[in-house]
């Protein structure tokens, strides 16, 4: 078992008249290598679920194991080395940082990871070339295109080499073409044996062969 997700709550606000449940006792499980798609409208609490399993924020109640950890109830120092370890996460936004390169965009994910400097960058590189940016390596983000942006977040999502991937709306800004090279990585992944879970409500990942599940939320909850 890669992830259990035992009645998650998430109320944003607690405590005040701005209350707010966005996530109403879930119940999930995800077997290792499992390639998940969770769908649902704007507003259904996909990103809130993703950020929970990443240990980006913490449920009001319930829990989260994750490779037989409580990440629910990880102390922040610990959630912040459980991320660098364990989670590759790919944004709809990329989060880069504009004015570095790429490959310091990807090393920057080993910071304090305690590797030494040769490793990291035999690392930097092997990661580089797997999402296709090797030939942008010394560029600057900045003056990448949106695919090349998606490809240098894969490489920074990678690097660590992450049992997990979380994408979020991750073909949003893309065109077409770029979406289905984005595809073609994540199925990459999958054959290596990666868990992933994708939040998107793209047509294009509805029939893709290696889904092995489709989630739907809606308000909070999973239908
Ligand atoms: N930090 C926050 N504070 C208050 N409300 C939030 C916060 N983050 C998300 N929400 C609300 O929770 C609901 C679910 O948001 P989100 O998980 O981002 O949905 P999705 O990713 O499916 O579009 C939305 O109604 C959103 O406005
Ligand atoms: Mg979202």
């Amino acid at each position: 078992m890669m992830i259990r997700i035992e009645n998650i709550c998430k109320v944003f606000n607690e405590g005040t008249p701005q209350a707010f449940e966005a996530l109403k006792s879930i119940n999930l499980e995800l077997d290792k290598g499992e390639m998940m798609i969770l769908s649902g409208v704007s507003g259904s609490g996909k990103s809130t679920l993703l950020s929970l399993i990443a240990a980006l924020d913490k449920p009001s109640s319930g829990k989260i194991v994750v490779e037989g950890e409580l990440i629910s109830k990880l102390p922040d120092l610990h959630a912040s080395a459980y991320r660098a370890k364990s989670i590759g996460f790919i944004f709809q936004h990329f989060n880069l940082l504009e004015v570095l390169s790429v490959e310091e965009n990807v090393m920057a994910a080993l910071i304090n990871s305690g590797i030494d400097l040769t490793e990291v960058k035999q690392m930097t590189k092997r990661s580089m070339e797997q999402a296709s940016i090797y030939h942008k390596a010394k560029q600057q983000v900045k003056e990448l295109s949106g695919g090349e942006k998606q490809r240098c977040a894969i490489a920074r999502a990678l690097v660590a080499e992450p049992n997990l991937i979380i994408c979020d709306e991750p073909t949003a800004n893309l065109d077409k073409a770029n979406s289905l090279k984005f595809i073609e990585i994540l199925q990459q992944l999958h054959q290596d044996g990666k868990t992933i879970i994708v939040a998107t409500h793209d047509p294009l990942f509805e029939t893709l062969p290696f889904v092995g599940r489709v989630v739907h939320m809606e308000d909070g909850s999973i239908v």
